[in-house]
């Protein structure tokens, strides 16, 4: 009656879109943005300049990039009624679901929410990652019982999601430390969030359901969520002298080490290397040299054990120390992710409506057949 084909399952080694945006090579652990070597932007660019580069395939001239940083600066408030809105929301709710749930609502004072033409998408992308800093930075500052800082126009997307979390000025080395996370985020090739982003927008449904549906799959604990379980295990770990036996129980009871493995590379993630040197040094400035040495033993315990298995650091490891030493509380870490990551999902949005094919896979039905249907009474 069926036919059996081979199944995928988690549709591992399926390639299924064609992307201009990231190039990823696992083995060798490379990973470019549009041809250019991930450390390079890290180095040189901004997160703005970076999503320039993403949805256009090239760096901007000068009055480009300042015409972009313009337009997502006047993006930065939020809409009418939305910071009372974020007041009736409850102060204990996870700020994943917050920022899924009011992304979603955007749609509601968007005149046009479905125009999925290329100039309209994009203007909703702007849009929703202009104001996306504000959702975050207002709930967290309301279940605080602190008032809410209105974004400042003048500051970059960096400096403004730091100035309104905090009501102060931010340093610069943190404002940097953090734009550096954002273009260390904002790309990553045909991830699951990417993907279920890329699946939505292939019904033509529309660019806040394709980012509301991306946001809540990038909050599992396999995907963004790990950022927050690698503080959860430094947290639980007492000393450095505590890691070697922490890491080894863990090994033997065949847990996973949150922040460790990787689908797609076999090699040590290169934004792990880039986050490494920005936890060391944010580490030390800010008197939290503990927490970069034990997450330094605990790589040099995984090398020891699972480096032969292609188990090595990803992009979580390092971004949790990272993030800690912003001052960010554990359950921001992975809304930070999805700042930066709005970026590449609209990216894939557009690039998925300029060649769209329904995403429509078949599943191989493996139940019975020809079964009777029995009434309730018999049951
Ligand atoms: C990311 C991840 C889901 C990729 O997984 P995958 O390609 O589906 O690989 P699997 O989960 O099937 O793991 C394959 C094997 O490696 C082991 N493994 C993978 N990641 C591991 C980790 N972090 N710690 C210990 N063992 C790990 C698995 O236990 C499994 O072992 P087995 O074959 O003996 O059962 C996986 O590495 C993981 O869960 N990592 C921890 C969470 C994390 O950091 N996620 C962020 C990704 S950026």
């Amino acid at each position: 009656m069926s036919t059996t084909s081979t199944i995928a399952k988690g549709l591992d080694g399926i390639v299924a879109a064609e992307t201009e945006m990231s190039y990823i090579d696992g083995i060798n652990g490379i990973l470019e943005y549009v041809g250019i070597r991930i450390g390079d932007l890290s180095s040189n660019s901004t997160f703005e300049e970076t999503v320039f580069l993403l949805w256009n395939r090239r760096l901007p001239n000068a009055s480009e990039l300042s015409a972009f940083v313009n337009e997502l600066r006047a993006a930065y408030a939020l809409p009418e009624g939305m910071v009372e809105r974020i007041g009736q929301l409850p102060k204990d709710a996870l700020p994943m679901h917050v920022l899924r749930t009011l992304v979603s609502e955007l749609a509601l004072s968007d005149p046009n929410p479905n125009d999925n033409n290329t100039k309209a998408a994009q203007a909703k992308a702007v849009r929703i990652l202009g104001c996306a800093p504000a959702l975050v930075a207002c709930f967290d500052r309301h279940r605080r019982g602190l008032e809410f800082v209105a974004p400042d126009p003048q500051r970059s997307f960096a400096s403004n999601f730091l100035y309104m979390l905090n009501g102060s000025d931010p340093t610069e080395t943190m404002v940097r430390a953090f734009d550096i996370c954002m273009i260390l985020h904002a790309d990553h090739g045909l991830n699951n969030s990417t993907f279920a982003a890329r699946v939505i927008i292939s019904t033509l449904s529309d660019v806040y359901s394709a980012l509301t549906g991306a946001i809540g799959s990038l909050r599992g604990p396999l995907h963004g969520g790990a950022n927050e379980g690698v503080m959860h295990m430094l947290n639980e770990i007492p000393s450095v002298d505590d890691v070697e036996s922490y890491i080894m129980g863990k090994i033997q009871r065949k847990e996973k080490i949150m922040g460790f493995g990787h689908r797609i590379y076999k090699a040590k993630d290169p934004r792990a290397t880039d986050l490494q040197s920005l936890a060391r040094k944010l580490a030390e400035d800010t008197g939290n040299a503990d927490l970069y040495e034990k997450s330094s033993r605990i790589e040099q315990i995984m090398e020891r054990e699972l480096a032969h298995r292609g188990i090595y650091p990803n992009v979580d490891f390092y971004s949790a120390t990272t993030y800690f030493c912003i001052g960010l509380k554990l359950d921001l870490f992975t809304p930070m992710f999805a700042l930066s990551r709005l970026g590449g999902w609209s990216g894939h949005i557009i690039e998925q409506l300029s060649d769209n094919r329904l995403f429509r896979p078949k599943a191989q039905y493996v139940g019975p057949h020809d079964v009777p249907y029995t009434p309730m009474d018999n049951r």
